[in-house]
């Protein structure tokens, strides 16, 4: 066993983890952080994604060992003094998630590039989030809710 502490979310967690343990089982199993979803564990859908410090990555391609010292947020994270996220707030507004598994990982995904590119156009958008899989809404909704986040310029708060 290893012991690790990580920031996750703004609150410091400081746990014994098997080497093997993934960070998304981690977040999940230990941290009741539910919203990282588990859609392949392949690294292929995106449902998973979280921010280690300042990177977007897929937590099920990361072990927890290695967020050891690590500042984590994921999307039970952005939402602030009971106010959601831009983001949350433009997928709301846009209509663009249905069953909603997918959702948390492309707000993340999104989040990470409105962070890099405020202005992106609609092709950078669907650039960006070609690595999260959304098995309904088409992606029409939810580039239009990205798109939505960045003309309000306030998407890179968090
Ligand atoms: S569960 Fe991590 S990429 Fe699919
Ligand atoms: S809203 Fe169902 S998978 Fe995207």
């Amino acid at each position: 066993m290893n012991r690790i502490r990580v920031r996750v979310d703004g609150t410091e967690y400081e746990d014994e983890v098997e080497p093997r343990l993934l960070l998304v089982s981690f977040l999940r199993d230990r941290l009741g952080r539910t919203g990282a979803t588990i859609g392949c564990d392949t690294g292929d859908c995106g449902s998973c994604t979280v921010d280690l410090d300042g990177a977007s990555v897929k937590s099920c391609s990361v072990l927890a060992v290695q967020a050891d010292g690590c500042a984590v947020t994921t999307i039970h994270g952005l939402a602030q003094d009971g106010e959601w996220h831009p983001l949350q707030r433009a997928f709301h507004e846009q209509h663009a998630l249905q069953c909603g598994f997918c959702t948390p990982g492309m707000i993340m995904s999104a989040r990470d590039l409105l962070r890099r590119n405020p202005d992106p156009s609609p092709q950078e958008v669907r650039e960006a989030l070609k690595g999260n899989l959304c098995r309904c809404t088409g992606y029409q909704n939810i580039v239009r809710a990205v798109l939505s986040a960045a003309s309000g310029r306030e998407a890179g708060r968090a």
